[in-house]
């Protein structure tokens, strides 16, 4: 589909998820079909990920969140653990400087703690660069677990409350939602994953509350512009109630 054939057919902004989070599965067996090294899909995803973030500022979405790497992906052999670290290191410093000039701006999610320093200062350097940039926003997942993020913030709570400085009546929802990692950052709208597995394996099980899931079979590797389009068509027909009777489109 064309550019102008897609914003035909989008009735208005209202239409186009404000947030897009993305499972990016399919490196493996994207390599692996073409007798590669695994680490060889990790490398082509990068490049995935390079034209998904340039389509989505196109198509006008606002933020988008990348699972790059997992709580659990440190069980993986230790040459893909390593490569992987290799990717992000590369990917910052080769794409930093043209994610700044397109006025992304970065945040991460996850732990920070048990991460090598240089990688951790890499991952503080693009935040801060980027911090006052306002078109899209890419939160990286990176050393993330869903779980760990909630224990995370029970920790914080708990340790409020026995400094004195929150009462236990006044935790809800909002005040809980406040300790995770991103809290200025809206529910994903819409949370894709590729290769075919439909399952959240740990990632925003929080705020993926009422986010509408779309699964699609392309190895990530193969993710580009078209799929990217053909998820938010399907996101488009599905009618968000929230809990309620009230059909709602978008955000
Ligand atoms: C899942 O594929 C993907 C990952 C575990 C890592 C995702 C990482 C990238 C796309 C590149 C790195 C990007 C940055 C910014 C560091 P898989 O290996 O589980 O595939 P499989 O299920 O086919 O084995």
């Amino acid at each position: 589909m064309s550019e102008a054939e897609f914003k035909q057919s989008v009735p208005s902004a209202f239409d186009v998820p404000r947030h897009v989070a993305i499972i990016m599965d399919g490196n493996g067996r994207w390599a692996a079909a073409r007798g590669l090294p695994r680490v060889e899909g990790h490398r082509r995803g990068v490049e995935a990920l390079r034209r998904t973030i340039r389509a989505a500022g196109e198509i006008g979405i606002k933020i988008v969140t990348i699972f790059s790497f997992s709580a659990e992906n440190w069980s993986r052999p230790a040459n893909e653990v390593g490569e992987l670290m290799g990717l992000l290191r590369r990917f910052i410093r080769n794409d930093l400087a043209e994610l700044h000039k397109s006025n992304v701006r970065v945040r991460v999610i996850g732990e920070r703690a048990g991460l090598e320093a240089d990688i951790e200062r890499l991952l503080v350097e693009a935040e801060e660069l980027t911090k006052t940039n306002h078109g899209l926003t890419l939160v990286v997942a990176f050393n993330y677990g869903a779980r760990q993020e909630i224990v995370r913030a029970v920790r914080s709570i708990a340790a409020a409350v026995k400094q004195g400085d929150l009462n236990v009546a006044d935790i809800d929802m909002h005040m809980f939602a406040g300790f995770l990692d991103a809290p200025d950052i809206p529910d994903p709208d819409l949370i894709i994953r590729t290769s075919g597995e439909q399952r959240l394996s740990n990632f925003l099980l929080w705020q993926a509350a009422y986010s509408e899931l779309v699964f699609v079979p392309t190895y990530w590797p193969d993710f580009d512009r078209a799929t990217l389009e053909g998820a938010i068509r399907e996101y488009r027909q599905r009618e968000r109630r929230f809990g309620g009777l009230v059909a709602q489109t978008g955000s």
